[in-house]
Parts: structure tokens; sequence; C-alpha cells
């Protein structure tokens, strides 16, 4: 079991800054990525559509004998992990905005968030807020278009610019201080807000926790593999792989496979 593959899906190929988080970290694994990129995005769905998708994704990964499965995308996450967890026989790992971080370390005592519609209005997204966001001012924003960009490999784009200026202002009105990126597509726009935001903005994502959760739980199941041989790992996508590609500098293995 240790020797089977880490699934990973995502609605494209946003999770894929996840999946580089965790096969720095844990380099000896083999793994499985599925890029849902047909379906993307899945911030404007239903709920109920967002389960299904999670579902097709989370069968097919254990179709593929995955031994555990990473959730490589907030609005999945928020909309859909309780019912995999309560339904599906593997481990789950989920990511999350890292509201926490950001509430716990602001001097200015407002910070912004950027995710999809289907996070921020997600019960989950209203918990975590509750609980740690009290006294401070959180501006949320949806990043309506970001992720339709990127899957179209448009990410150093002007109509990109465009979109980050207009979200980013309220966030500069009200003095932000962390930027929290709550949707996995969003640690590539990381060079070009570098670029925009004042230097004191620190820009946070979820992605090395993610990393070291996913270690952890391999460690307490007993799952973690511990062969020194070169890996397997296998991308799929539904969409354009060139694009897959391209936002993985050539590096593996990618195809194309209709789900
Ligand atoms: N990458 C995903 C997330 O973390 C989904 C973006 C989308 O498909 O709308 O939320």
């Amino acid at each position: 079991m240790s020797n089977s593959p880490i699934g990973i899906f995502d609605s494209g190929i946003g999770g894929t800054s996840i999946f580089k988080e965790i096969y720095t970290l844990l380099p000896y694994e083999n793994y499985i990525y599925l890029a849902d990129s047909k379906n993307a995005p899945y911030g404007n769905k239903s709920e109920a559509e967002i389960l299904q998708l999670g579902i097709k994704n989370t069968e097919l990964l254990l179709n593929k004998n995955s031994k555990i499965i990473v959730v490589a995308c907030n609005t999945a996450t928020t909309n859909a992990i309780s019912y995999l967890r309560a339904n599906y026989d593997v481990p789950f790992i989920g990511i999350e905005p890292a509201i926490k971080p950001a509430a716990l370390n602001t001097q200015t005592k407002a910070i912004g968030i950027l995710a999809t519609k289907g996070t921020l209005s997600s019960h989950l997204f209203y918990k975590t807020t509750d609980l740690y966001a009290n006294g401070i001012t959180v501006i949320e924003q949806v990043g309506e278009g970001i992720v339709p960009l990127i899957e179209s490999g448009m990410l150093y784009s002007s109509e990109m610019q465009d979109l980050l200026k207009t979200y980013l202002k309220p966030m500069l009105k009200h003095n932000i201080d962390y930027l929290v990126l709550g949707c996995t597509h969003y640690p590539y726009l990381i060079p070009i807000l570098s670029e925009m935001l004042p230097k004191h903005v620190k820009i946070i994502d979820s992605g090395l926790a993610v990393a070291k959760q996913t270690k952890a739980i391999l460690i307490n199941n007993d799952l973690l593999n511990h062969n020194t041989k070169p890996p397997s790992i296998k991308l799929y996508s539904n969409g354009d792989t060139e694009v897959l590609n391209t936002i993985m500098n050539h590096k593996f293995e990618t195809y194309y496979l209709d789900f």
C-alpha cells in the first residue's frame, strides 16, 4: 500500500502549486494528478455540482489505487470534503484559506482574501473566519475571471493585470498588511501581485501547510513510501495538456484523459 500513489485533484492546473510543495517534501512518493480543466472553474458552480465533481475525481483516483487523496482545491474542500471523508475509506487532505496566520499576525488589523465565490460563500469558510478573525477587518474579494485566464495560458496578460488592479483596490484602501490567497491557482500570481502591492503587504497561501499535513497523515497511517528509486509521476488533464505542461516547466509526464 505504501507504494501506491498520492492522488491529487483540482478543477484544473492550479492544484499543481500544491503538488509542487508536496513533491518537494516527499520526493520518493508516486503521484497521480488530475486537472479537471474541462469543468473549470468550479468557483461559480453550485455546492451540489462541486460535490458531484469531487466524487467523480475521487473515484477515478481510487480506481488508480491512490492511498491518500489531496483535494488541492479550496472550492472543492470547502464544499465537498466532509462528504468525501464520510463516504470513502482513504485519508483526505484538504486546503482552506490561511485566515488564521493572517489574522494572528496582522498589525493593521485588516487582511484581504482573494478566493472563488464557491469558497467565500461556503459554510466552512464562514466558520473559520468567525473563529479567527474576530475584531479584524476582512476584505473578501471574489477572483472572478482569474481562473479562466490561467487555464487558457493567459497568466501574464494585460487582462490579468486589469483584473488584479480592480480586486486589490478596496483592500489597499483598507490598508491591509496580509493578502491571503484562497485558491490554488493563485500562487502562480505571486510574481505579478508582488509588483503591484506595497512592500509591507505579505502574501500567504496554504501550500506548505498542506504538504506538511500530508506527510504527517502518511506517517500516522504507516503509508509513507520508503523506496528511494525514482518515483512514477503522472499528470492527467481533460483539457489542454500544453497549458499544464507549460505551468510545470515541461518537467513531468502529462497525459490527456477524458474523465
Ligand atoms: N483551484 C481551485 C480553488 O482552489 C478552484 C478554482 C475554480 O475552479 O474556480 O479554489
